[in-house]
Order: C-alpha cells, then sequence, then structure tokens
C-alpha cells in the first residue's frame, strides 16, 4: 500500500546520519515511498542538529525556505536533537506539523496519519532501552555503511547538549549489531563503520553475556575479515591496552583513532567536566603508539574559547597539539547552549573575536600537522578501497587508505573499479590529500 512520499534531510554527525537510516527503514516498511525530489513529497522530514547555535539558526534558514518550495498540502516534521531540545516551543512555528526526537521514530507513521488529518503531535520521550535492535537501517549508497552501536552519552561536559538530546547511554545487543554485519555485507559494502557519541564506552550485558567494546570488535573482525572496520568517536578514558591489543592483532581494523581532546589545559578540562588532565590524555596516545605505532593516524576535536579560558590555557592547547602533531582535527568555537551546566552556572566571557583569533591560530597549526602527516607517507605502499572518481575529474578516482587518508590516483584506463582495494605507491602530498600511482599487482 502506497501511502505516500518523503523526503528526509540530514544535518548534524555520522549519528544522525545513521538515524536517518533508521527513520528511512521504518517509513519504507509501514508503505510510504522515499523520493528526492523535495517539492514533489507529501511529507518532509529534517534531521536536525542542536550541538552549536550555528547548527540551530541554519535549521531555521532552511526551513524558511522549505515552507515556500513545498507543495500544497505536504506535512514538515522536525526530528532528531533539535526537536528533543526545543520540544513543542518548535510547534508554535507554523508550518511545522509534528516535532519527533531522536528515540521516537518508530511513532513516525501514527504521527504522520494524524498529521495529515490535521494534527500537530510531539513525540520526545527519550528512552532507557531504545537501541533500535529490531530495524535494520535504509543504509545508504558508496562503500562503507554506517552501523550505530550506542546511543545517547552517560558524560555530563559541562557545555555539550548531547545528554538532553539523546538521553542516557545504551549499547545495542550483540545479536542485533552481528545481523546488521552480515547485512551490510550481504548489500556488497567493503567496510563499516561502527558508531557511538562513545563508541568505545560499549558494553552489553543482558545478564547471561556480558561484551565489552573491544571484545565486539574482535568478534566482528573475525566473522569479517576482508572487511575493513573503523569507529568512532573514542572516548580517552576508555582507551586501554586490551582494546589496543585488539586492533593490532586485526589486519582489517583500521590503525585510526579519533580522540576529542577539547582543551590542552587542566584548569578547562575541569570547568568543561572532561574527567581527565592533559597528562593523562599524553599517557594514552604514549600507549597508542607504543602498542600501535606511530603510524596511527590521530584525529580529535578541540574547542577554544571556553569560559575563562586564558592565554595561557589556550597555549597548552597548542601545546598539546605540538606534541602529537594529529593528522586531522575538527575545530570549534565555544558556543553558549541554554540549558547546560555551563551556561547555567559560568560567564561565556572570551569576547567572539579573541574565540576566532585563538581558532584561527588553532587552525592554523593544523595545518601544519597535516602537511607533516600527510608527508611521511610519500614514498610508502598503501592499501586502498577506492570509492569512485574524484571531485576534479573522471580520470582521476580516489578512495580511503587505511588510515583514512584520502589518496587521489590516475584511472584513466578504467582498471579500477569501485569497491575494489588496491595498491597505491604514494608520491605527493597535500595536508589533505595523498596522491601516487595504482600498482597492477596482476601484471
Ligand atoms: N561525543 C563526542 C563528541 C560529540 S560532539 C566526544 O565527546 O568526544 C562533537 C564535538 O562538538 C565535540 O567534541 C566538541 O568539540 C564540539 N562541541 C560540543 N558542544 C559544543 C559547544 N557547546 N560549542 C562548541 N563546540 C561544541
Ligand atoms: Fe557531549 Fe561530552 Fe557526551 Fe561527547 S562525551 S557527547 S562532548 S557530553
Ligand atoms: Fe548534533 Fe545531535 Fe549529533 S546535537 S552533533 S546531531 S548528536
Amino acid at each position: 500500500m502506497n501511502k505516500g512520499s518523503f523526503y528526509i534531510e540530514t544535518y548534524g554527525c555520522q549519528m544522525n546520519v545513521s538515524d536517518s537510516e533508521v527513520v528511512v527503514s521504518i517509513l519504507v516498511s509501514n508503505g510510504y515511498k522515499k523520493v528526492s525530489d523535495i517539492e514533489q513529497s507529501d511529507i518532509i522530514l529534517l534531521n536536525t542538529c542542536s550541538i552549536r547555535d550555528k547548527a540551530e539558526q541554519t535549521l531555521l534558514n532552511r526551513l524558511d525556505m522549505v515552507k515556500h518550495i513545498k507543495k500544497r498540502g505536504s506535512v514538515i516534521g522536525i526530528l532528531g536533537c533539535m526537536a528533543e531540545r526545543l520540544k513543542d516551543k518548535l510547534l508554535e512555528i507554523d508550518c511545522i506539523n509534528f516535532v519527533v526526537g531522536p528515540d521516537g521514530y518508530k511513532s513516525l507513521p501514527d504521527i504522520i496519519n494524524k498529521a495529515f488529518e490535521g494534527n500537530k503531535s510531539v513525540d520526545v520521550k527519550l528512552s532507557t532501552d531504545e537501541a533500535y535492535n529490531d530495524v535494520i537501517p535504509q543504509y545508504g549508497s558508496g562503500v562503507s555503511a554506517f552501523i550505530s552501536i550506542t546511543r545517547g552519552c552517560n558524560n555530563v561536559c559541562s557545555y555539550c547538549v548531547v545528554p538532553f538530546t539523546r538521553g542516557r547511554e545504551r549499547s545495542k545487543s550483540v545479536k542485533a549489531i552481528l545481523r546488521e554485519v552480515d547485512c551490510v555485507i550481504e548489500r556488497g559494502f567493503k567496510e563499516i563503520t561502527l558508531l557511538g557519541q562513545n563508541v568505545n564506552s560499549y558494553r552489553f550485558d543482558d545478564g547471561t553475556t556480558s561484551c565489552n567494546f573491544a571484545q565486539l570488535l574482535d568478534i566482528i573482525a573475525n566473522r569479517v575479515p576482508d572487511i575493513r572496520i573503523r569507529f568512532l568517536s573514542s572516548h580517552p578514558k576508555d582507551i586501554n591496552e586490551e582494546l589496543l591489543n585488539t586492533i593490532k592483532n586485526h589486519k582489517n581494523i583500521c590503525k585510526n583513532i579519533q580522540l576529542p581532546f577539547q582543551s590542552g589545559s587542566n584548569h578547562i578540562l575541569k570547568l568543561m567536566n572532561r574527567p581527565y588532565t592533559n597528562e593523562m590524555y599524553k599517557e594514552k596516545i604514549n600507549m597508542i603508539w607504543d602498542i600501535l605505532g606511530k603510524d596511527c593516524s590521530l584525529v580529535t576535536d578541540i574547542m577554544t574559547g571556553f569560559c575563562d579560558e586564558t592565554e595561557e590555557d589556550h597555549q597548552d592547547t597548542l601545546r598539546l597539539m605540538e606534541y602529537v602533531k594529529f593528522d586531522y582535527a575538527f575545530t570549534f568555537a565555544y558556543s553558549e547552549r541554554s540549558g547546560t551546566c555551563s551556561a547555567n552556572t559560568m560567564c561565556d566571557n572570551v569576547p567572539h573575536d579573541v574565540k576566532i583569533r585563538r581558532l584561527t591560530e588553532i587552525i592554523n597549526l593544523q595545518q601544519t600537522h597535516s602537511l607533516y602527516r600527510y608527508s611521511q607517507c610519500v614514498g610508502k605502499i598503501v592499501d586502498v578501497l577506492v570509492e569512485g572518481p574524484s571531485k576534479r575529474s573522471e580520470l582521476e578516482w580516489q578512495g580511503r587508505a587505511d588510515d583514512n587518508k584520502v589518496v587521489v590516483f590516475n584511472n584513466s584506463e578504467k582498471l579500477i573499479h569501485e569497491g575494489d582495494y588496491v595498491k597505491i605507491n604514494v608520491n605527493d602530498n597535500t595536508s589533505a590529500t595523498l596522491m601516487g600511482e595504482f600498482i597492477n599487482t596482476t601484471e
């Protein structure tokens, strides 16, 4: 039975992308048809992000545009973190017909029916156990699939909305994860990325089986030895020898760790309520280098301009960057979010221009470190999972090395296809790309 068509747009992190795949699966199995033309769809869904004020402003601007281009009679629903944060306040916006938070997606078919009957509704209940164990997401295109293994977050970093928008941390059952792994392989994907706000805090325990993240990785790596496995993001508190040895012991687990440090200053880390110090973070990095070697690529998140951050605190951040020389960093200026601990009890007292200046210094330093890390790959042969033509030319193709670096190579003879694993001899680099020659191992 065809109940109408829907269109979905996704903002925010990979968890949200993965959630949209859950939403698509729920709607398709309830008789709705997914379309890619917003102007023709009966139901318009915006899966939103609240992490910084700018994310919410972008969405509100987009909504203004959407209400003008939508066809008559279609309904608009707001999903995701902004739905959860702003709740029924969003319904005051005329064009919005329903608001559903991250744990309410199974109620979408009912809520959509009500919307067509002219009733506005909200489902923003957070659950302590909804992990969508029984939904096989409608995975996106490409060679790589996301599998969310945890939802929510049990940390209370003082600046962060995620605990409010996604609720308590819960882990998917091992059985449900393995069912997804099998499904992903059956559909021809060549790489799996395991996702969680703190993916390495995964712990499943139902009284009969118990499994931590290292054990889960081991099980998956053994089950699909020809498939690459990635995971993000990791919390420094849950990096340990067991996990690193598991990564070391499996060729198909990528040596690439995203380990946010946020600030290099102990005083700021404390205000942020991050449960580690600069020294403890460095110890974790040393442990990674000892077990996985200096080739393990390291990515981080850095936030600048948090409450009371001094020039000396900022220098601590730059010094920590200098110590690690990350391959890449996601960098942000602090954005106060109402309802969080820092908004309630601290003062957003670093002036905007100072935040921007510090952010620019961080970005510039990171640029030199990326350039250094990428240049270290020149002269090496890397295994690349091929994604397709590069943005610049049909003759130049691109893929990713084990450590997640983008590698561009000539494919004018069309010997290489999407999803192939190939060996590339790296001969040049920028701070964001490796360039190289295909080594034809069958010749
Ligand atoms: N769960 C992950 C990160 C989730 S949010 C972790 O803790 O590692 C992604 C990044 O957004 C964070 O690492 C942080 O750097 C940034 N961020 C979160 N809240 C923010 C805020 N209020 N202002 C600016 N950046 C923020
Ligand atoms: Fe937010 Fe901290 Fe949880 Fe990450 S660990 S999602 S920054 S509260
Ligand atoms: Fe944004 Fe929610 Fe992800 S706030 S970053 S979409 S968890």
